[in-house]
């Protein structure tokens, strides 16, 4: 009998172990998906906007380029996350946006050129 009991209790124990395991995991999963920089659904309008007042001088009308190179296939060869990047650190001649641009517009813009390929 006293066997019994201890099974009943081991196997008690090990729910228990197994429901902590299972609802922990979890929570630190969503914690992580907290910190992520900002994703916004795609806004054509407002991207075009931004386009033309901060990028069309340099890339040009419809994204044919100019001072800068062309960017109306950029999707094919950069994706969104690394056209952020760009976006807010310029480089090889590209200004960075970092200051003038908000995350949000930064992740629009990025999601909108994605798509040109
Ligand atoms: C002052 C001119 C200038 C402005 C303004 C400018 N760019 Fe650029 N951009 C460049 C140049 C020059 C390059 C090429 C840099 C290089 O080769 O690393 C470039 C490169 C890029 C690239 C990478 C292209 C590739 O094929 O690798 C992207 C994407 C881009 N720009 C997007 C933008 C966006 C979006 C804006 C507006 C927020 C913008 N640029 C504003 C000059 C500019």
């Amino acid at each position: 009998m006293y066997k019994w009991t201890m099974f009943a209790v081991f196997c008690a124990a090990c729910l228990l172990g197994l429901s902590i395991l299972f609802t922990t995991i979890p929570e630190q999963g969503s914690h992580e998906e907290a910190a992520p920089p900002v994703d916004v659904p795609l806004n054509v309008e407002a991207a075009v906007a931004v386009y033309e007042q901060s990028c069309l001088m340099c890339h040009g009308d419809q994204l044919k380029g100019g001072g800068g190179p062309a960017i109306s296939d950029v999707g094919a060869r950069l994706d969104a996350q690394q056209i952020a990047r760009k976006i807010e650190n310029g480089g090889g001649g590209m200004p960075g946006f970092k200051n003038d641009l908000s995350s949000e517009q930064i992740v629009n813009l990025s999601k909108w050129l994605s798509e040109k390929k």
